[in-house]
């Protein structure tokens, strides 16, 4: 293996520590949609992709997009990216490994061309944790952007779109945030986020498909009522209720192989101490491999907010706010994926990845394949997030070997498909 590789290995981690600097909450790593620690982090990403030999933009969805030239144009172009934004509380590796690696890519090159472009973007929003939205960089990056989401109200009711305008930018030309036509590939790098690669004692994987995700969110209403006045046969108490079917949902997941069910978010109204919660909002998060299994699951759960809701006289309402089918990754890229790794000397493993992924959503327009790197005792979202450096070193050794065989052979693109006028 090359010796320099493990230099860039030590800054790819670096340069993700650093990024951690910017956070919305000091002491802690947050980095929501458009904020200024998001503006912040871009700031820095661009100054590296430029000193890299990219020509860098912003685009209409706030997505960092760098362009490193072909050898040649016209062209096909092999997409790398992953996002910037964060979990509350997170670790300095989730989305910005993804980024720090392509960056890395590029810098191996030092300023060789190839017959491929390539396009490294760092997507704004993956997380969903600023709008209950996931993926709205990739979204628009991928020309499946619904603008009804520009009415979403963040939890200080700023819309979407003025979120959008405050940041200085324009989300009428959102249409325009779409993949070239000469878009041929999509790689992202990312940690897994289990313990799968590390209980194999394996480095890299290959992601084959990624599990569909349902969320919601569900309100119990009851009555607001003194807490000590109020006798416990009195009471429409909507924290308790959603307590009972909280139960249910852990009891159902239990119960179902392979599926994860989460209450993740709770917000009680009025929310004191000494008051019989009149209102409690919950979140709700599922997720399978198959979606009829997941379809079946998240019916079950709403029957059953609705009957507990209906016996402990209270309403239930619940807003459905994404429902993603599983996704499959590209046969061809997954293949070369997994011979990049196989010609660095170790054998990958073919995985299904639980958590979303921008590549997820990529893969509706274009070609998408996945490397996952172990995750240390399988600890994400979490400020302990790590990763190792000779993982790191290994996916970068992938990845140059990736390169090359898809600049030798890249899928036919949109642009060759087009008839000639
Ligand atoms: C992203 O981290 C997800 O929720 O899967
Ligand atoms: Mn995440
Ligand atoms: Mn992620």
């Amino acid at each position: 293996m090359r010796a320099d590789l493990r230099e860039q290995a030590d800054k790819v981690i670096a340069r993700c520590r650093h990024l951690a600097q910017f956070t919305e909450v000091p002491g802690q790593i947050q980095r929501t949609f458009l904020s200024p620690a998001m503006r912040d982090c871009m700031q820095a990403v661009q100054g590296w992709m430029e000193a890299a030999g990219m020509s860098v933009v912003t685009d209409a969805a706030g997505n960092l997009r760098g362009r490193y030239a072909a050898a040649h144009s016209p062209s096909p172009c092999l997409i790398i990216g992953s996002h910037l934004d964060t979990v509350p509380n997170s670790g300095a590796f989730d989305g910005m490994l993804g980024v720090m690696l392509g960056l890395a890519l590029v810098e191996a090159l030092q300023g060789e061309k190839l017959p491929v472009a390539i396009e490294l973007i760092g997507f704004s929003e993956e997380e969903g944790v600023r709008y209950a939205l996931p993926f709205i960089g990739s979204r628009a990056v991928a020309g499946s952007f619904d603008s009804a989401f520009l009415a979403a109200k963040d939890r200080d009711g700023i819309t979407l779109e003025s979120a959008l305008v405050s940041y200085g930018l324009d989300p009428a030309k959102i249409a325009e945030c779409g993949l070239a036509d000469n878009a041929a590939g999509f790689l992202e790098f990312h940690i897994e986020q289990g313990a799968l690669l590390e209980s194999e004692e394996m480095s890299l994987g290959v992601v084959q498909s990624i599990a569909g995700q349902t969320r919601a969110e569900i309100t119990f209403t009851g009555r607001a009522s003194h807490a000590g006045a109020t006798p416990m046969l009195l009471r429409r108490d909507a924290v308790a209720g959603a307590a009972e079917w909280i139960s249910e949902v852990e009891r159902l997941a239990l119960q179902t192989n392979g599926l994860v069910a989460t209450v993740g978010d709770l917000r009680t109204h009025p929310g004191a101490g000494n008051v019989v919660a009149g209102q409690l909002r919950a979140s709700l998060d599922v997720r399978h491999g198959e979606d009829a299994v997941r379809q079946v699951a998240v019916d079950s759960l709403l029957a059953a907010a609705s009957s507990i809701a209906e016996r402990r006289g209270l309403t239930e309402m619940s807003r459905m706010q994404m429902n993603q089918p599983a996704v499959a990754m590209d046969a061809r890229l997954c293949a070369l994926a997994t011979e990049s790794i196989r010609r660095i000397g170790i054998e990958p493993l073919s995985m299904v990845s639980g958590a979303g992924h921008d590549a997820m959503i990529l893969a509706e327009r274009v070609p998408s394949t996945m490397i996952f790197l172990r995750s240390p005792g399988g600890i994400t979202h979490h400020p302990d997030e790590s990763v190792r450096p000779q993982d790191v070193e290994n996916a970068l050794a992938a990845g140059l070997e990736f390169l090359r065989h898809f600049a030798g052979a890249p899928p036919v693109t949109k642009e060759q498909r087009r008839p000639h006028a």
